[in-house]
């Protein structure tokens, strides 16, 4: 964890800040527990993600932003260890690697469930639903180009915490 720490300030911190708080509209890595929930959920590795596996691969994948698979494996080992000790989920002394990670157990792990609605909806669905022309009696009563659907000013951009 420690090699993570100044790799993840060098690499890493420059967008999504020094602790992984998220700079300007950076995505946040860290914190926001409990808030998946509220009016502002966001989505971190710790109030989020459910496999530390996730993270390794992401990482390893796609990050650095703009600079992805520049980082060698040790390194990204170094670095996920670094964030999962960002979000409280490991101590400063874990040290990452490809047995080490099963031990993990993620905050939001059990927010996931398997997809059940095959069973707990399938009497609301239509037997025999109708895939094509299904609609006959359409009428146009407008056209976009004469709706106002552009706004005459730029919207205000929506602050995000
Ligand atoms: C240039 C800015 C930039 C840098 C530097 C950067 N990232 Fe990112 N990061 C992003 C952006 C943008 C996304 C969102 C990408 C997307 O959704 O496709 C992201 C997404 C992520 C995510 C997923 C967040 C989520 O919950 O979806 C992780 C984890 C992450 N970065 C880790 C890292 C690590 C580790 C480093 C350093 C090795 C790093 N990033 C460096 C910009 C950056």
């Amino acid at each position: 964890m420690k090699d993570g720490e100044g790799l993840y300030t060098q690499r890493c911190a420059g967008c999504h800040g020094d602790f992984g708080e998220g700079l300007g509209r950076w995505p946040a890595l860290s914190g926001r527990a409990g808030t998946l929930a509220g009016d502002r959920p966001v989505k971190t590795i710790g109030s989020y993600w459910p496999y530390a596996s996730t993270l390794i691969d992401y990482v390893r994948r796609a990050q650095p932003f703009g600079d992805a698979q520049s980082l060698s494996n040790d390194e990204v080992y170094a670095v996920a260890a670094y964030l999962l000790f960002l979000n409280d989920i490991v101590d400063e002394d874990f040290e990452l690697t490809k047995e080490t990670f099963r031990k993990i157990s993620m905050p939001n792990e059990r927010g996931f469930h398997d997809d059940d609605r095959e069973t707990t909806e399938r009497a609301f669905w239509n037997p025999n639903p109708c895939m094509t022309d299904c609609k006959t009696d359409i009428k146009i009563i407008d056209r976009a180009r004469i709706l106002d659907v552009t706004p005459a000013a730029r919207p205000r951009r929506q602050a995000i915490d």
